[in-house]
């Protein structure tokens, strides 16, 4: 049976006025290159979308990981997209598109990935999850949540299925390490390392033996460090990740309950600050206080034969309308901290910011204490 692909890309190539939202030109342009791409055979369908500053191209096909095809796709997109921003003298027009051109995988130079293999079940149900202003790290929390947190997922109590627990693929970002942890065997040694979210980030989760092959990931995050890539600060990593769920597997609301705690991520202004995740309707998705807070929007689809049904905007539902209101109380008072920790980030993750310019500037300043 032939396997279903879905690749979700996204980079920010310019936005409205500062970081705050794509231009709507810039995902007419996005539409285009992807009809394109499926009359031409390269995907199958495809759903173009923002959350803030970041264009978000969601393709499904059945190349599988890594098609050069689909990731020149990508990649024209963005860089048709990145012409119009310039056109239209957007701002940080281009800003991921950090490398010339393209050979063959849109991998480290600039756009974020999270793509899934996958052989479709019956009603296969699958979430796109994308968040501005903040790192992979923040999917961290939610994502262990969804597949290791009984408190969470009443799954993984009650339903046979579930029962087993899952396989986590963590990667050490700084190392460029990967090491595959089970749960719930081993969920505090998970918990060390993933609770530590700038260097270890969840990449993949997959199922133990049983109902669904177990080389198939159920949830893939994208990784990608834009520091390491333009040996400088030039924004955020602002992340995707692409979950699967229901029939055995944690349900679409289990999914989604990881979201209703607005927890506490690197990002905000300047990729510089604490603040909390708050989970909006696409509608929402414009990052304006303080640059911010961070957000995460989700969007639902079903995929028959590699074609999307839906989609379904995810947090727009009143019933996030608590999360939000929390996390719009944890914003104000972590702004209170002004330029404080922890509201701003530790000095060893202000490294990838424009903090050690100005510390390079007082360094003649400093005298022996003796
Ligand atoms: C956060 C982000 C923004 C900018 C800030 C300054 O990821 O992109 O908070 O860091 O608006 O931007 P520049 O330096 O472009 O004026
Ligand atoms: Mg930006
Ligand atoms: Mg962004």
């Amino acid at each position: 049976m032939t396997k279903t692909t879905m690749s979700v890309i996204k980079a920010d190539v310019g936005s409205i006025a500062g970081h705050t939202v794509v231009h709507p030109a810039l995902e007419e342009v996005a539409v285009k290159v992807l009809d394109e791409a499926r009359k031409d055979g390269k995907i199958l369908d495809f759903h173009v979308t923002h959350c803030g500053d970041d264009l978000e191209l969601i393709m499904t096909h059945t190349k599988g990981v890594d098609s050069e095809e689909v990731h020149g796709t990508a990649w024209k997109a963005f860089e048709d997209a990145t012409t119009t921003a310039k056109n239209l003298g957007l701002y940080g027009a281009g800003q991921d598109i950090l490398k010339e051109a393209f050979s063959g995988n849109i991998r480290g130079m600039g756009p974020g990935i999270a793509e899934i293999e996958f052989t479709e079940r019956k009603g296969e149900c699958i979430e796109v999850f994308m968040m501005d202003k903040t790192e992979p790290g923040a999917f961290n929390l939610p994502v262990f949540k969804i597949f290791a947190d009984p408190f969470n997922t009443a799954g993984l109590v009650v339903d046979p299925k579930g029962h087993a627990g899952y396989i986590f693929e963590v990667w050490d970002i700084f190392e460029h390490k990967r090491v595959k942890m089970s749960c719930p065997e081993e969920m505090y040694s998970l918990l060390a390392l993933i609770g530590a979210k700038s260097r270890y980030v969840i990449k993949r989760v997959f199922p133990k033996e049983g109902h669904m092959p177990v080389d198939e990931p159920l949830a893939a995050v994208s990784t990608e460090k834009l520091a390491f890539i333009a040996g400088e600060y030039v924004g955020k990593d602002d992340p995707a990740a692409i979950i699967r769920s229901q029939s055995g597997l944690p349900a679409t609301g289990e999914v989604l309950e990881a979201f209703s705690f607005p927890h506490l991520v690197s990002g905000w202004m300047r990729g510089s600050h604490n603040g909390p995740l708050m989970p909006v309707g696409i509608e929402d998705a414009i990052c304006t206080r303080f640059d911010g807070p961070p957000r995460v929007a989700g969007l639902g689809f079903n995929i028959k034969d590699a074609k999307l049904v839906g989609p379904v905007d995810l947090f727009c539902d009143p019933a996030f309308d608590l999360a939000r209101q929390k996390a719009l109380e944890i914003a104000d008072y972590m702004r209170r901290h002004g330029p404080f920790e922890p509201h701003r980030l530790p000095l060893s993750d202000m490294e990838y910011t424009t903090l050690p310019k100005v510390l390079k500037k007082l360094e003649d300043r400093f005298e022996d204490i003796g």
